[in-house]
């Protein structure tokens, strides 16, 4: 399965994919790399893999519509079968989500549904929750919504502040991710409404 995976920042959910794909056995790798912003360092983590990764700035388009459609037209040019948010810091049109459906996922660093949006960790301790961790799902219209593939979980520690917490989250989000383009890409995945069904063993 050919990824394509679309970032902002950081990149370090694309280096487990691209990390994951260097496994002769993983049934994905990362085709193409896109990011919305000209200096996020994920986009040297892809050249230094040797990933096509380019920048389509959303300033250098007319409209949405249009800087999405450019996005399509290079993930298509590319063979992509399932997309990737990974970081990917704007929120897409229902174009964009209906013309990837059920092709299209993401990660997010809070165990859905609670705390949707920015801020996770820093709300996670403010509200005093026990558990804190990740949610890779299929991506809805709404923001941080749609059928949950993998979640993962880490205790909340009494002296944890954010960053602390989410170092302890992120070493999660870097197994969960890969985990849930394997089950994909294995075909083992159905959606039925909200929920995701995962065909066979060894979750
Ligand atoms: C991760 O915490 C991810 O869950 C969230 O944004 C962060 C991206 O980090 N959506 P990175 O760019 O993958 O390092």
């Amino acid at each position: 399965l050919r990824l394509g995976v679309l970032i902002s920042g950081r990149g370090s959910n694309l280096q487990a994919l691209i990390d994951a794909a260097r496994d002769q056995d993983f049934p994905a790798e990362v085709a193409l790399v896109i990011s919305n912003k000209a200096d996020a360092p994920g986009l040297e983590r892809a050249r230094a893999a040797g990933i096509p990764a380019i920048v389509l700035k959303p300033r250098d388009y007319a409209d949405k519509p249009s800087h999405e459609a450019a996005m399509t037209e290079a993930l298509d040019a590319a063979g992509v079968g399932l997309v990737c948010l990974a970081g990917y810091m704007r929120l897409l049109s229902p174009w964009f989500v209906a013309r990837w459906h059920d092709r299209l996922i993401n990660i997010h660093p809070s165990l859905l549904p609670a705390f949707p949006g920015l801020d996770t960790h820093a709300r996670a301790i403010a509200t005093g929750v026990r558990f804190h961790g990740c949610t890779v799902h299929f991506v809805r219209v709404e923001m941080d919504e749609g059928p949950i593939l993998v979640q993962a979980a880490v205790p909340v520690a009494d002296d944890d502040t954010p960053d602390t917490l989410a170092a302890r989250v992120l070493v999660q989000e870097h197994r969960a991710y890969p985990l849930a383009v394997r089950l994909i890409a294995e075909g083992r995945v159905g959606v039925q409404g909200n929920r995701v069904a995962v065909r066979g063993a060894g979750l």
